[in-house]
């Protein structure tokens, strides 16, 4: 018995929800295999498109799956068969795909014992195997779906919100690696209450934009006062590429999760075309080679 997901890619933080905000991409992610073994444990049997190890201590899909088996009476074990199109290190969440996608399977082979929460639990210790720190704002929309809000993480606690209809987002990947462990370890630990308030606000009004489908309070609600400005100085271009997606319609825009990616989110597949156009012409004629993608959210 077996089952072929599609593990999407995820944009976390969103600009101002740092660890607690995350959004799944419609047409962007990973393709997998996974299937029934009589064999006891997780076999990690092929990968494709990326260097990744197939040990399963190794392997982010490999020690979410361990999680889900040691908290579950089935007597055998899981192979996977990962078609890895989402680049590591490119800010699109490429761990929480794998990790997410193989508990998620892996529940649908086993009649559905897990509950969402539970699995977005299993998800976080591949997360933790890949960053050091188990954050949650990719792995809870991969498995949800649309965007999730981490209320809380002691005890976890995970809401969906609506995603309005026609928002689309664009996303561009500077071709570097950025390891999401090393863009935390620059991260500032205390926050003045001024910049507090600011990002709350914001996080509010972003929420609430979502809710309320007012693509003009989403717009205004994504800046961040709290990471962006110490990571996008490690982003080539960062300026110019979000200025550049503005003029051509933007919602607004920021750092992917931990970068080097930058996304920005439109009312409208046309105008996340549009913007593609100028984020592809910023890079260029800076000389810089990247990925694009335009995705429903
Ligand atoms: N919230 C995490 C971070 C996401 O920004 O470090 C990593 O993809």
């Amino acid at each position: 018995e077996e089952i072929k997901v599609f593990c999407p890619a995820t944009i976390a933080n969103v600009s101002c929800g740092f660890d607690v905000l995350g959004l799944a991409l419609d047409a962007v992610g990973d393709v997998m295999i996974v299937r029934k073994t009589a064999k006891k444990g997780i076999k990690i049997t092929n990968i494709i498109g990326q260097d990744l190890p197939l040990a399963t201590e190794k392997n982010v899909a490999g020690v979410a799956g361990l999680a889900l088996l040691e908290k579950s009476d089935y007597s055998g074990g899981f192979e996977i068969e990962i078609d890895k199109r989402i680049k590591p290190g490119s800010g699109i969440g490429s761990s929480a795909a794998s990790s997410s996608g193989a508990v998620w399977a892996m529940n649908e082979l086993l009649g559905q014992p897990f509950s969402n929460l539970e699995l977005v639990q299993f998800a976080m210790q591949g997360e933790k195997l890949a960053s050091q720190v188990a954050h949650a704002d990719n792995v809870a929309p991969a498995i949800y779906g649309g965007f999730t809000l981490v209320r809380s993480y002691n005890p976890l606690d995970i809401v969906s919100i609506p995603t309005p209809d026609e928002l689309f987002a664009t996303v561009i990947h500077p071709q570097i690696e950025i390891k999401t462990s090393d863009s935390r370890k620059i991260l500032k630990t205390k926050l003045t209450l001024e910049t507090g308030i600011r990002q709350w606000g914001n996080l509010g009004g972003l929420i609430a934009g979502l809710f309320q489908e007012d693509y003009e309070l989403i717009g205004r609600s994504l800046e961040d006062h709290v990471v962006e400005p110490i990571r996008s100085i490690l982003i080539p271009g960062f300026d110019d590429i979000t200025s550049g997606a503005k003029q051509a319609g933007a919602l607004g825009s920021g750092i992917s999760g931990s970068g080097p990616s930058i996304f920005a989110l439109s009312q409208g597949e046309v105008t996340a075309e549009k913007v593609a156009e100028a984020m592809h012409q910023t890079y260029k004629s800076i000389g810089i080679d990247f990925d694009i993608h335009v995705s429903k959210v």
